[in-house]
């Protein structure tokens, strides 16, 4: 019995997470980094950030669109960290010389040394920055020892999050919040209700004039629907 309270216990470590600002998280998951979405060296807000500090084994990238790749190739060819993508991203980039790649698509679900990388749909467009097609912007689900969570990327408020809720139990969720290109806050509540967790670390705000919020409005509406909704500060390490 003591053994499996221990083990029950000990099996959900607590896993660190840095925030480099839009929509740029760094996951320490046992011994192993994943960033995702790495938009770091054109955000101003993030402009303490050395990108050159970052070590990761692994880049994720939820879709083309430049506030979220715009430091990918660099760092990739820097650290030699594998590309996980939708199969067109990771051939544009395979065209740029990155050898290290995971291509995947939609639905798919890929075993990694870290954990699962389930791919899921997002409502939103992908285009990489010199327009060329990226296939559909995704999300993904991602099931380590530590943790389980679902990272939105951008995407519409959608029925589908139900599914998400129905078949995993998250720890918690990085959804996007700054409404105009994304959902709001209060459509991430309601995808928090879909997913079914407590705990929305919040994405996608603040770094374009379209998408700045209201922090303490945003706090409050959360804190009334019984949500712990966390604002990272850029370069914050917090751990979950
Ligand atoms: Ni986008
Ligand atoms: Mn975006």
């Amino acid at each position: 019995m003591l053994y499996f309270l221990v083990k029950r216990h000990l099996g959900k470590r607590k896993m660190k997470i840095t925030y480099y600002g839009q929509s740029c998280f760094l996951f320490e998951m046992g011994g192993t980094n994943v960033l995702l979405d790495p938009f770091i060296s054109p955000n101003p807000l993030a402009s303490e950030i050395d990108i050159d500090s970052i070590s990761c084994d692994y880049i994720l990238l939820s879709h083309g669109h430049a506030d979220h790749v715009a430091d990918a190739e660099y760092l990739l060819k820097k650290t030699g960290a594998t590309l996980v993508a939708t199969f067109e991203i990771v051939t544009w980039y395979q065209k740029k010389g990155i050898e290290n790649v995971h291509s995947m698509n939609t639905g798919g679900k890929v075993h990694l040394p870290f954990g699962t990388v389930k791919m899921v749909n997002a409502i939103h467009s992908s285009s990489l920055p010199d327009g060329s097609y990226a296939g559909s912007a995704a999300g993904f689900v991602i099931q380590s020892a530590d943790k389980t969570f679902y990272y939105a990327g951008d995407t519409a408020l959608h029925l589908d999050m139900k599914l998400i809720g129905e078949r995993y139990h998250l720890d918690f969720a990085l959804l996007p919040i700054g409404d105009n290109f994304t959902m709001d806050v209060e459509d991430a509540l309601v995808a928090a209700n879909y997913v079914n967790t407590k705990k929305i670390i919040g994405m996608h705000y603040d770094t374009f004039p379209y998408i700045e919020i209201d922090h303490v409005e945003a706090l409050e509406l959360a804190r009334r629907q019984q949500k712990e909704l966390i604002l990272m500060e850029i370069g914050q390490t917090i751990e979950l």
